[in-house]
């Protein structure tokens, strides 16, 4: 770490504390706002709706850590809510991306196509599950994504049923709103939503939902409001995301693949969440071994920049007819090369079994840290790789959710400079998104700082 920042002038100001070494940003200036007067811009002029977890401003990142207006470090175990696995500003990532830009920024492929379009594509279809042949659409959110899944799916069927599972998340549109299955704060106040949406019950064993019950009452939606043969796609998330980091039990997804194999139905995997190894492998499904028709994918694909894929097969995806799916900015070429580097890092530094081995390194520290400062109020420490979350309780015995505790850690770790997410039906849930590129150094001086939040969180509720 450098002591100094050069500003543009060449002048050497002051440096703030723990601002970053910038050796690799030559002009960068140490900025003079306060995270207070952009919270009070920002309150003035951007909707309250997109509310934001914490109340610092981004200034300069990289891999794991972030730095605010003010000059504060933080660790990020966030990552963007799961966009980071390659880390913030990933060397690669960043010079594929200025290397596009040098050429072309947007021709919209839908008028000019470019070549890292169908080079993502190809990638994509090599390392979906599944022998078949693929064949890959990019837009540009995950929401964008899974409504062209759907759409997708229901021009494959000639059927126009979809359904979703509680706790699901998969996005913000109305068309995804509407499979979400979370009323506060998604929903509220934004409805009605789209027809021949259904629900089924997911698993859970907080709600005392086994395998069994979930799969009874999914044939009862059948015998009840969705006849089966009326049916497109089933959609799930082989772990829930914003739903508390919840895998589907293997058995479950083997059953789901055969109740639409016998129903003519597609089966889509939301991985936008769980994708491009979060989970310790490319998609978590394959932890199951089952191979689902389309693949929904976003978020860590391309380590930063905004960019979202169906992948499926090749038939199916054929379905829609010609000019029936893009967009005009949807597979950005500067997006797909960020992609394509972001999906070479991941091959290059092992970032698969590296979030294996995070996973096994996160779970038996959560456990120590647990049994030693917090006895009785982790419940339940679950996920796969290093796609983990928390759960918090008030105790064992009743297990009752214990929001407050989760809520208090969070914000006692932001101030102690780190940077953490929920997640849950009841937010007591905390998930682990740190990228995969972040050393065991940072790892353990994030957890330390965990472990003095949790007591202190502990002293505040
Ligand atoms: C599983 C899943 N599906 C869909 C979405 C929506 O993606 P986006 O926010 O890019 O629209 C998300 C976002 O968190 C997600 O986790």
């Amino acid at each position: 770490m450098t002591n100094s920042v050069k500003k543009k002038s060449g002048k050497t100001a002051a440096k703030k504390k723990n601002t970053p070494d910038i050796a690799i940003v030559p002009d960068y200036v140490a900025p003079s706002l306060t995270n207070a007067a952009l919270v009070a811009r920002r309150e003035a002029a951007v909707p309250r709706g997109v509310a934001s977890a914490t109340a610092i401003f981004a200034d300069y990142a990289e891999n794991a850590e972030l730095w605010d207006v003010e000059g504060n470090r933080y660790i990020d175990f966030a990552g963007g809510i799961a966009v980071l696995n390659t880390g913030h500003r990933h060397p690669n990532v960043i010079a594929a991306a200025k290397a596009q830009e040098d050429h072309y920024t947007h021709t919209s492929f839908q008028v000019v196509p470019y070549e890292p379009y169908v080079a993502l594509a190809e990638k994509l279809n090599s390392l979906a599950p599944g022998d078949h042949a693929k064949k890959s659409l990019l837009v540009t959110t995950g929401a964008e994504a899974v409504e062209n899944a759907v759409k997708i799916a229901r021009a494959a069927t000639g059927r126009s049923g979809v359904i979703a599972f509680t706790g699901g998340y998969h996005g913000r549109t109305l068309l995804t709103l509407g499979l979400t299955g979370k009323v506060s704060p998604y929903k509220k106040d934004v409805g009605p939503f789209p027809a021949d949406i259904f629900r089924a019950p997911f698993p859970s064993v907080r709600d005392g939902i086994s395998v069994q019950d979930a799969l009874t009452g999914l044939q009862n939606l059948f015998l009840t409001d969705a006849a089966p043969e009326r049916v497109a796609a089933i959609i799930i998330e082989p772990v829930l995301g914003e739903g508390g980091y919840t895998p589907v039990p293997f058995e479950m997804m083997h059953a789901l693949r055969g109740i639409c194999d016998e129903h003519g139905i597609m089966l889509i995997a939301d991985e936008i969440q769980s994708g491009f190894g979060r989970s310790g492998a490319w998609f978590a499904i394959e932890h199951s071994g089952v191979i689902p028709d389309l693949i929904t994918a976003a978020k860590s694909m391309a380590g930063g920049y905004p960019i979202a894929a169906v992948i499926g097969r090749a038939e199916v995806m054929d379905a829609v007819i010609p000019g029936g799916l893009g967009g005009t900015y949807a597979g950005n070429p500067v997006a797909c090369a960020a992609a394509l580097a972001a999906i070479d890092v991941i091959e290059e530094e092992g970032l698969l079994a590296r979030s294996m081995e995070m996973g096994d390194i996160f779970r038996a520290r959560f456990a120590e840290i647990g049994a030693r400062v917090a006895p009785f109020r982790m419940w339940d420490i679950r996920g796969l790789g290093a796609m983990l979350a928390v759960e918090f309780v008030t105790d064992f015995d009743s297990a009752a959710p214990d929001t407050a505790l989760n809520k208090a850690l969070i914000s006692q770790a932001l101030k102690r400079g780190l940077i953490l997410l929920g997640c849950g039906m009841h937010g007591n849930a905390l998930r682990l998104m740190v990228p995969l590129t972040a050393s065991d150094e940072i790892i353990e001086e994030g957890l330390a700082i965990f472990e003095a939040s949790l007591v202190a969180a502990l002293a505040e509720v």
